[in-house]
């Protein structure tokens, strides 16, 4: 969570840095910060720090007016982990002394202690902050040992316990930054005489496309116009300067009135793009580049333990379907958060999946360490290319989604559904689970998913009426059964997060169970009853539900008439096969959940309490 920002150069770094941030919201949005050190004024010198409460855009309005001259700069847009969002907590955080100030993304989980310290040394905290405790432990060092600012960093990092990505600007050098990472994202542009520092590429690639990942423990340092990467034992190393393919469009809304629809409309290209150069059905072609070295031991497999957070946990359970029935390899989905936290029974030959938009999750991330260090191949389906996750495991295949940058995931879903899907496929045809036939058969449909999303997407309409009936609702139910299950979830958790109406998610036959007590004549129920096998199931659950009085939205198979006489509303999707039906059954859900979310006038990207890169715990 958090998104940092910085700049050294020719430009000048105050709008540089704040469209940066603006660009980088969706890891957070509470509050927001710039430190900006004007050397070319000496009547002015010292380095000045402005935060708000708020949005990138709150900041701004400050801001007005304002003389922001300055080449070098950090900010910061925050998701509060230690201490409430207010322009207190905000970051940048000064020293001291005032002569530095940092911008941190993570979290200093030793900070009480290394604050008793300081405090007992005489220092004075302003903020609430575990990362003022950090910038004040760095000046304290470098006060008692004499040494470089470097240097000091250096030793502080090696006390902390913890994740950071942390930049520092220093009064003393204007040509100066000093960046650092464990555990949480930053990659550094480089440009002409010039060095951009961010949470991800999308605030630099207008500038320049050559980028550096910083990795775990490893500090950067520019000054005078040089960048030097060193290690926390101190030994230098070369930094690997890559190309960073990212287009500007794929980061801008391109007329849509919110990243989210932009997303949404984008799928039918997002889901193309995740198989492009790998599927071939005419000629039988399944090729994943990540996994090759990797397929006989997927497929050899006792056991798939699938973890995730979020969406990314019901993409892994739309895969468990996929994987029993194709590959038949048993299947375990589990909260990354709650596998960590467990003994989780690991076995030689049992492989783990993780599967992550962003590969920064915190969760997700220790989970694939836990792991690892007992013995686990780990497999890897992330969307952002370079990221922690995708480092951190042994093989993989990114999902080719392009940026996503609503904090309600839509594409990234579909597009990690897709390439589960190819993993499975590709895993049972070399188990011989399945025959050519179903084989070539089921990749011939696959390249008749994006045509097939687009046509739901025309029909757009038809849920944006649905939506203004139901757009004050105060609670929804979603049922599904088999592969519809997950999308039953994924759905609910879209109005959660999106429109803040309560809604759960059941496979349908468990609602006689207990939901079914909720159920009267204000209940909305969406119920995913596509013509599959568990379709005479559903129908028996929609009939339960309208003798209750609920009113039923019915997500159904073109051409279906049998449900459209028992229900208040349908919404038709076209026939696919059984295994892919979550690719096309969700997209009408996605819709739904936007358009309430807009009538009810909520900030559809950019959802409260929410981020998009949960990086903490
Ligand atoms: C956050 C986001 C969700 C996302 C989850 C997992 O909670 O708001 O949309 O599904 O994190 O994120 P990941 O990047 O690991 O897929």
């Amino acid at each position: 969570m958090c998104g940092i920002v910085a700049y050294v150069g020719h430009r000048d770094a105050a709008p540089l840095v704040l469209k940066g941030l603006k660009r980088l919201e969706y890891r957070g949005y509470d509050s927001a910060g710039l430190a900006l050190l004007d050397v070319e004024n000496p009547a002015d010198a010292g380095l000045k720090v402005y935060k708000k409460k708020g949005k990138v855009v709150d900041l701004e309005h400050e801001l007005a007016g304002k003389d922001l001259h300055a080449k070098i700069g950090i900010g910061h847009t925050r998701w509060a982990t230690h201490g409430a969002p207010n322009d207190v907590n905000a970051h940048p955080h000064f020293s001291h002394d005032r002569k530095l100030a940092i911008i941190h993304n993570g979290i200093i989980e030793n900070y009480a202690t290394i604050k008793e310290n300081l405090i007992r040394k005489g220092y004075i905290f302003r903020s609430e902050t575990d990362s003022e405790v950090l910038i004040q432990f760095i000046e304290d060092i470098r006060k008692e040992t004499g040494s470089s600012l470097e240097e000091a960093v250096r030793q502080a990092l090696l006390e902390v316990v913890g994740a950071y990505a942390i930049v520092i600007i220093s009064e003393e050098d204007p040509t100066q930054l000093i960046a650092a990472r464990k555990g949480s994202p930053l990659v550094i542009g480089v440009g002409e005489n010039e060095f951009f520092f961010a949470s991800d590429a999308t605030p630099i690639i207008e500038y320049t496309k050559d980028v550096v990942y910083l990795n775990d423990l490893e500090i950067a340092v520019v000054r005078a116009g040089e960048l030097k990467v060193i290690n926390l034992d101190n030994t230098q190393t070369t930094p690997y300067i890559q190309k960073v393919e990212m287009e500007l469009e794929a980061i801008e809304k391109g007329g849509f009135e919110h990243f989210m629809l932009k997303e949404i409309f984008e799928q039918p290209r997002s889901i193309a793009d995740s198989m492009r150069g790998r599927v071939r059905a005419d000629d039988g072609h399944l090729q994943l580049g990540g996994l090759r070295d990797y397929l006989d031991q997927l497929a050899s497999s006792k056991r798939i333990v699938i973890v995730g957070c979020g969406t990314s946990w019901h993409a892994g359970l739309v895969a468990e379907y996929i994987f029993e029935e194709l590959a038949r390899i048993p299947v375990e989905v589990e909260y990354a958060s709650e596998f960590r936290y467990r003994n989780p029974i690991i076995a030689e030959r049992d492989v783990v999946i993780a599967i992550s938009q962003s590969g920064e999750t915190a969760d997700t991330l220790a989970a694939i360490e836990l792991a690892k260090s007992k013995g686990a191949t780990i497999f890897g389906v992330c969307n952002v290319v370079g990221s922690s996750i995708a480092r951190a495991t042994h093989a993989g295949a990114y999902t080719h989604a392009g940026p996503e940058i609503g904090v309600a995931s839509t594409k990234a879903f579909t597009a990690q559904v897709t390439v589960l899907t190819l993993m499975a496929i590709a895993a049972a045809q070399k188990k011989g689970t399945i025959s050519e036939t179903l084989f070539r058969q089921l990749l011939a449909e696959l390249e008749r998913i994006p045509a097939l999303v687009d046509k739901v997407l025309q029909n757009a309409e038809k849920v944006k009426e649905i939506a203004y009936i139901f757009t004050y609702a105060k609670n929804f139910i979603y049922l599904g059964r088999g592969l519809n299950f997950p999308v039953a979830l994924e759905g609910a958790l879209k109005l959660k997060e999106i429109s803040y109406i309560h809604a759960e998610g059941y496979p349908a036959a468990e609602m006689k169970h207990g939901p079914i007590a909720l159920i009267d004549e204000d209940m909305p129920v969406v119920v995913i009853a596509t013509k599959d096998s568990s379709y005479e199931k559903v129908v028996s659950n929609i009939q339960e539900v309208k003798a209750r009085k609920g009113r039923v939205i019915a997500v159904v198979t073109e051409g279906d008439t049998q449900i459209r006489e028992m229900v208040d509303f349908v919404i038709e999707i076209p026939k696919v096969h059984d295994i892919l039906m979550p690719l096309v059954s969700v997209i009408p859900l996605q819709l739904l959940s936007y358009y309430i979310a807009v009538m009810r006038g909520r900030n559809v990207d950019q959802p409260r309490n929410l981020a998009k890169s949960v990086t903490v715990e």
